[in-house]
């Protein structure tokens, strides 16, 4: 059902997000996020992100509608994240959704946080289809995906300990560049040499996984000793050469899941995909190999409700349904 109009919700983590899409076609896509509140912790306090969702739901659910010019009788279906995720974050947007439907009754559907952001490529790349290797990554995952169909996914590999979001936060945060940590190393970065120290780049033996808690030692490492010596680089040094092995990885081990499978088309998602570096990377790379990129814009690739609403849409279409006793799983896992 190609016209579909679908309310997508999400508020897995920090930002309460309300779409409303007509089929692929995004009517309206509305955050409000809450990264000023959380950044004097210096990273998300689950108790202040669902009190803070709490407020933010309803109006935000109201402008998505209003924007869309759409009155909430007239919608056909909603949808919200059902995990992984902070469990209270993710309760807001789950029972506000679920409540919604049924008031309206309507059909409800609990979306896979990580299935959403694989699915944010089809709404902006008509040539986004299955077989496709799809690089996922964000602040609590990193995976490399093999799509053989939509909805078929093998997970060819991930991190085994923290995500390339998580990297980018931490040491953000160690070098005092504050919170969120990815933007603020993009930015740091500008005018830096990523060539100017050679930090690590691990599991160079397991072609479709990452490690990045060594990283941070060995920057941390770095810098402690650079600055006993009196001959601390300058910061946008440090900060292009940590995201340069960040998006070194990334990209290399995406492109050897692509030649494994012999796909022909690579994707990607999460919020690091923000990342001005890393998407310039896998396009050249992409062209060097002959193979389609499909790359949402920024604004698809962080946390946001149309991507919960595109995946509800074949979700919808493969039959799926809530029931009213679902419930969220902070624990939800891809395949
Ligand atoms: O997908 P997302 O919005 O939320 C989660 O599902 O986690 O991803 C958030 C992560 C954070 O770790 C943030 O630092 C990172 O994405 N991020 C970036 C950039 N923008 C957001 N990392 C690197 N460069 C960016 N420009
Ligand atoms: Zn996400």
């Amino acid at each position: 059902m190609g016209d579909r109009l679908i309310l997508g919700i999400e508020t897995s983590c920090d930002e309460t997000a309300v779409a409303v899409l007509r089929g692929r076609e995004v009517l309206s896509s509305e955050i409000s996020s809450q990264v000023d509140m959380h950044a004097r912790f210096g990273g998300v306090v689950p108790e202040v992100a669902a009190r803070a969702h709490i407020e933010a739901i309803r109006p935000m659910a109201h402008l998505a509608l209003r924007k869309a010019g759409i009155h909430s009788d007239e919608l056909d279906a909603v949808a919200a994240t059902q995990g992984p995720g902070l469990v209270g974050s993710l309760m807001v947007g789950f029972s506000f959704g679920k409540a919604l439907a049924w008031g309206l009754q309507r059909p409800f559907i609990g979306i896979d946080h990580m299935e959403g952001h694989l699915f944010a490529p089809r709404l902006e790349n008509p040539n986004y289809r299955p077989p496709a290797v799809i690089l996922l990554a964000s602040g609590g995952h990193s995976q490399i995906v093999h799509m053989r169909d939509w909805g078929d996914y093998v997970i060819m590999g991930g991190t085994i300990d923290d995500a390339a979001g998580e990297a980018f936060d931490k040491l953000a945060r160690f070098m005092g560049l504050g919170y969120p940590g990815g933007p603020a190393i993009d930015k740091t970065s500008d005018g830096g040499d990523g060539a100017a120290i050679r930090f690590p780049r691990a599991l160079p033996d397991r072609p479709f996984d990452f490690s990045f808690s060594g990283l941070k030692t060995s920057v941390v490492n770095h810098l402690v000793k650079a600055k006993e010596a009196g001959n601390l680089p300058p910061i946008e040094d440090v900060a292009a050469s940590v995201q340069e092995a960040i998006v070194d990885v990334l990209v290399a081990k995406t492109f050897n899941a692509a030649k494994e499978t012999g796909v022909k088309v690579v994707a990607a998602g999460g919020g690091v995909l923000a990342n001005r570096r890393l998407r310039d990377a896998l396009e050249q790379r992409a062209s060097e190999e002959g193979l389609e990129l499909c790359l949402p814009s920024a604004a698809l690739c962080t946390d946001n409700g149309a991507m919960i609403g595109a995946a509800a849409d074949f979700r919808l279409d493969a039959g799926d349904r809530a029931t009213w006793f679902d419930d969220v799983d902070p624990g939800l896992r891809l395949g």
